[in-house]
């Protein structure tokens, strides 16, 4: 595939779930509940995550943002939803290396995730990228202590 039809198929995958976001909503009972915002523009991101045994069993987003950041949250729940909180702090660090261009493990199946390699070129837009998964990183690591 041409570079610029793969950047097509990756705009529509993020637009998709940007339109169609995949566990929006807010989980009661004893979820973590993260808040975190894009200092840089205001955006913010309310994370709830359900863990048992070790296992991010539910994940759920709310917040207000740009299609980066809606859609990178909505394709990071889906992906760590049903992990071990250590694959899900790996697939972490895997998509804070894709966003800082660096090689980063594609031993693991990224999915959707993918779709988001692009926004290494642009430096302004990585903050949208990783809100996300900041709050992500910050409930689970919270929770394993
Ligand atoms: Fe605010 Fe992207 S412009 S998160």
């Amino acid at each position: 595939m041409s570079s610029n039809n793969l950047d097509q198929l990756y705009r529509q995958v993020i637009m998709d779930h940007y339109k169609n976001p995949r566990n929006k909503g807010v989980l009661e009972d004893d979820s973590l509940t993260i808040n975190m915002n894009n200092p840089t523009c205001g955006d913010r991101i309310q994370l709830t995550l359900k863990v048992n045994d070790g296992k991010v069993t539910d994940a759920k987003f709310e917040g207000e943002g740009c299609s980066i950041s809606m859609s990178s949250a909505s394709m990071m729940t889906q992906a760590i939803k049903g992990k071990d909180i250590k694959e899900a702090l790996k697939l972490s660090t895997i998509f804070s290396d894709m966003m800082q261009g660096k090689d980063y493990d594609d031993g693991i199946d990224l999915g959707d995730i993918e779709a988001l390699s692009g926004v290494s070129k642009f430096p302004a837009r990585i903050k949208c990228a990783t809100l996300a998964w900041k709050a992500m990183e910050k409930g689970l690591k919270e929770d394993e202590q």
